[in-house]
């Protein structure tokens, strides 16, 4: 299994991922800002993993603050540090797992400058916590494997979307992560990937990493999903999330809501996996849940070749919200969800703070 990201020697190495599967090349960051870059140009993606590329930045953020002025005052190391957090924070707006390591991180570093100014040490802290973060969500990634390959069938006929793999995580993945563990149990029988417009993750991403792994999978385009459902006996369709509101709608990578419609409309089970960190516990309904609109050229352009005509209007959101009727179950790394969510997500909120 490929390494998505790498903290090593002060550095975030991280794989490209604009440029898998044809070729593996390595980011170097020991800068926060390469990690903001990295974020924005989808270098590094998937919910969890911004959120450790997030808490690893604020570590090379501290890092620098320390590094160039070794007499700063505690006040306003506190005070420059919130604004990189804020710049790190709004790289990506819809997938809550990266504000939720950089806050979380910030909390750390305003409870250790509460007992001490001994700042090498509290960056030693923060480095410490950026790892656990890494290593939960590894952790969790398997346990969400384990509780998600207990609904698969024998012989399973599994449709996916985007990529919510060990690419889009620190490792083993979510959605991923399910069928990987469900293929060790030995009950895939075939994962239909949709290619997922507009940037392709499903066929370069979740294809390939399937396909190393020897899963047996078929690509298809996004629009060949219904056609799939309806002839290829699909027995559950799964994917990733990026933000799950307190009612369990669910913002994913455009196209998951037409998914589910399709799934409720051919009585076809309808998954989320994602761990309790992809939880906004504050955002009553989907509807609250900001959805990033990324350029127009992602659209109006395949690889490098312009495809639509010049300056046609483009309406891009990264992603959609499916409303918590047309889940089945929501699989994290406490079990699975069901309904009634509202109640049932609120008492899962208490275990997220003990996770890391
Ligand atoms: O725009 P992306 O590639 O970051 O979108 C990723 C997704 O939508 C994934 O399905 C989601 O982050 C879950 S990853 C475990």
């Amino acid at each position: 299994m490929i390494k998505t990201l790498e903290w090593k020697n002060n550095k975030l190495i991280i794989v490209d991922q604009t440029l898998l599967p044809g070729t593996i090349q390595y980011i170097v960051c020991n800068d926060y800002r390469r990690v903001n870059l990295a974020i924005k140009r989808l270098e590094v993606r998937g919910a969890p993993a911004l959120g450790a590329a997030g808490a690893y930045a604020l570590v090379l953020g501290l890092q620098e603050l320390i590094n160039s002025n070794k007499t700063i005052a505690a006040n306003t190391l506190k005070n420059k540090l919130k604004l990189i957090c804020n710049e790190i924070i709004s790289t990506r707006p819809t997938a809550v797992n990266l504000s939720w390591a950089v806050e979380l991180m910030q909390q750390t570093f305003i409870q250790e400058l509460s007992f001490s100014n001994d700042f090498p040490k509290i960056l030693a802290i923060l480095e410490k916590k950026a790892n656990s973060i890494f290593a939960q969500d590894i952790k969790q990634n398997k346990k969400i494997g384990r509780n998600g390959a207990a609904v698969i069938p024998p012989n399973a006929v599994i449709l996916t979307h985007c990529n919510a793999g060990a690419l889009a995580t620190c490792g083993f993945g979510t959605a991923l992560g399910v069928i990987r563990q469900a293929h060790f149990e030995q009950k895939v029988k075939m994962v239909y990937v949709d290619e997922t417009r507009p940037l392709l993750q499903g066929a370069r991403l979740t294809a390939w990493e399937l396909q190393e792994e020897k899963i047996p999978v078929t690509l298809i385009t996004d629009s060949m999903a219904s056609w799939v459902m309806k002839t290829k006996k699909v027995d559950c369709i799964i994917t990733g999330a990026d933000r799950i509101a307190a009612n369990g709608d669910t913002a994913n990578k455009v196209g998951t809501y037409g998914l589910a419609v399709l799934a409720k409309q051919h009585g076809i089970p309808f998954y989320i996996a994602a761990p309790l960190n992809t939880f906004d516990f504050k955002l009553t309904t989907g509807t609250k849940i900001p959805i990033e609109e990324r350029a127009p050229e992602e659209i109006t352009f395949i690889a490098d070749k312009q495809v639509a005509p010049l300056n046609i209007k483009v309406f891009n959101p990264a992603f959609d919200i499916t409303p918590s009727k047309y889940i089945t179950g929501i699989i994290t790394e406490h079990g699975i969800i069901q309904k009634p969510y509202k109640q049932n997500i609120k008492a899962l909120q208490t275990l997220l703070k003990e996770d890391v």
